[in-house]
């Protein structure tokens, strides 16, 4: 949730933080802007809309400008419209900062600085933090940083210049992410790791409380007491072509694409000797020994891949578990102990809620254990235990390939569970492994249904509402198949399960709505025949996504989608395929920016 960037070093400041901006895009796109030093004052440039926008207004307002440190902002906006006035940067006497994050009590801040006889020009709450900075500062930046931050509530991310004190930056976090490295280039900071991959593939995470104070020639970090810190330097495995569309014409399309060297990437290292095997990743068996419930928390997509999970430990380890709405959970005075595993899901690994949610479960003594993409991030640092998806990064806002390794490693965690707790035999759990990587083969062929799905998804463009029926885990795939869709194409849609319709719902079921009928469990196999009847019958438009051999009567439906055999358990790694590439193709078929929803934004490090 918005990007931010700060650049000090031997290049064209300008120019790297707009390229930097262009790859922190999809965390905001209400307006963008910049702040850099020349000739020893700070110069800004705002502009309302997409970075593109920016870059075109630098190059004709500030092209001369010579400059090699400064900061930038994309920004996803919370307080205050979306307008150039409340465009970051804000400045505020000797101060101008970027931030991403909320203040909360910036109300009360604003009327302790009105009756000081200060005023904001914006409705943000950050130019109330850069008034506070200010009014703290005497000469000495950080202890004004220090003396500040005890004022603030809230989370925020902040690079921070000071109009006499040129050549430097500073940064403080609480919340919201802030990566930093220095290199023969310079040093840098950003919200994310995506802008300093052209740079480094080393990096560390500003702890939350610490003052970075950035030059051309080092970084140096200190602790809230004022002590140098040598913070981790953390290593990423992708390289700068993974944050790059590569000729394709949206980055969902390439992260769809990636998804069978994502899920291997995933799955593979943890299969040793045939059975499902977390010692690389330091996970001890003792975190699912003695525990009598498990809670899944998370939000969105990864909430979505939380259910999944759900449907399999409940069925293989027979232990009961609740998926949680992370920012419901958090507030509602949960029931947890020290024989609770909570398991929390993110890609970014700094969701707000999700975080918040993970706290909670730490102070009441549950062990924790999360399903990271994100290395370094604060859910993963956060947490007894993690395991990584190693998904790469993912730019498109809507979840595609993170939300399959999501589930992969969810099952992961059922088939070993089981193992360990009697429930499934070794050749039990090396059948399933075998047949797990069997499906992500499949997955591939999966991708060369494009065409197939282009063709239905072109009809369905015209429609208010779309409906998504399934049962177990096909229920749990159709909520993410659901979101998928209305995220991307703005079309209304809901997924029910399918049994449940007839409670209400079928009253919206006219001539020519949409069904995705989502069948590919055979367990429930005629169960979801007669619930796709009850629709059809009220003049529903059925599309069927079924595995093979399932005899679909030619009446009942207007496409089947017929996936390759497999083990049906793994069938959901391959329909959820099909439901990605329907929401793509009908957001793509209305004209519609893919990559950047509107209202949306990646990583939401807000409440
Ligand atoms: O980074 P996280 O996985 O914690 O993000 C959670 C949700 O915000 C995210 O999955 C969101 O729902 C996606 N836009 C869905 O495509």
């Amino acid at each position: 949730m918005c990007g931010i960037i700060g650049y000090v070093g031997i290049q064209d400041a300008k120019k790297a933080l707009i390229n930097g901006l262009q790859t922190l895009e999809y965390r905001g796109y209400d307006s963008a802007g910049i702040a850099y030093f020349s000739e020893d004052t700070i110069k800004s440039i705002k502009t309302v809309g997409k970075v593109s926008c920016l870059r075109d207004k630098v190059s004709s307002t500030a092209v001369e400008d010579v400059t090699t440190c400064g900061i930038g902002h994309t920004r996803w906006a919370t307080h205050g419209g979306v307008s150039e006035t409340n465009a970051h940067p804000h400045t505020a006497g000797k101060v101008t900062l970027i931030h991403n994050g909320i203040i909360e009590n910036y109300k009360e801040l604003q009327e302790e600085l009105s009756a000081k006889g200060k005023t904001p020009v914006s409705q943000t709450d950050t130019e109330i933090a850069a008034m506070v900075i200010d009014s703290c500062y005497t000469g000495d930046p950080e202890a004004a940083i220090r003396k500040a931050i005890k004022k603030l509530e809230g989370a925020y991310g902040f690079c921070i210049m000071f109009s006499d004190i040129p050549e430097t930056i500073y940064a403080v976090r609480n919340g919201s992410p802030l990566v930093a490295a220095h290199t023969d280039k310079g040093s840098i900071i950003a919200s994310d790791m995506v802008a300093l991959v052209s740079y480094t593939k080393h990096y560390f995470v500003l702890e939350e409380g610490h003052i970075a104070k950035m030059t051309k020639d080092e970084v140096l970090v200190r602790n809230e007491n004022g002590e140098l810190y040598g913070p981790t330097i953390h290593h990423i495995s992708w390289d700068v072509a993974a944050a790059k569309k590569g000729g394709y014409d949206y980055f969902m399309m390439k992260e769809i694409r990636e998804q069978p060297e994502a899920l291997r990437n995933t799955i593979k290292p943890r299969i040793v000797n045939g059975l499902p095997d977390f010692s690389a990743d330091h996970v001890s068996d003792d975190i699912f020994i003695g525990i009598d419930r498990i809670i899944i928390t998370a939000c969105g997509t990864a909430m979505h891949a939380g259910l999944m999970g759900r449907t399999m430990i409940e069925r293989l380890c027979r232990v009961p578990v609740t998926v949680e709405i992370a920012s419901e959970f958090r507030y509602q005075n949960p029931i947890m102990d020290e024989n609770t595993l909570l398991i929390s899901i993110s890609q970014s690994g700094e969701t707000a809620d999700t975080l918040a949610a993970l706290r909670l479960a730490k102070e009441y003594r549950a062990r924790t254990l999360s399903v990271v993409n994100v290395k370094g991030s604060s859910i993963a640092r956060e947490s007894d235990y993690v395991l990584y998806t190693h998904a790469g990064p993912e730019i498109a806002v809507a979840s595609t390939k993170a939300y399959s390794v999501q589930v992969s490693v969810m099952y992961l965690i059922a088939f070993r569970f089981a193992l360990i707790n009697g429930k499934m035999s070794e050749e039990e759990a090396t059948h399933y492994m075998t047949e797990m990587m069997n499906t992500v083969d499949k997955v591939d062929e999966v991708l060369g249904y494009d065409t197939q799905v282009e063709s239905i998804a072109k009809r369905l463009t015209e429609s208010n509402d779309i409906f998504f029926l399934g049962r177990g885990l096909d229920y749990a795939l159709s909520c993410e198949g659901s979101l998928k869709l209305k995220e991307i194409s703005y079309i209304h849609s809901e997924a029910y399960a399918a049994g449940e319709l007839k409670h209400g719902t079928i009253s919206l079921i006219t001539d020519n709505v949409p069904v995705i009928a989502v069948a590919t469990q055979p367990d429930v196999y005629a169960k979801m025949i007669s619930n796709v009847q009850e629709v059809r019958s009220r003049g529903a438009k059925v599309i069927f996504i079924t595995g093979q051999g399932a005899v679909v009567d030619a009446a009942l439906c207007d496409h089947q989608i017929v996936l390759p055999e497999a083990d049906a358990l793994f069938a959901p790694f391959m329909a959820a395929v099909v439901l990605q590439y329907l929401a793509y193709y009908v957001a793509v078929e209305k004209g519609l920016n893919v990559d950047q929803p509107r209202n949306l934004a990646k990583s939401v490090t807000v409440e």
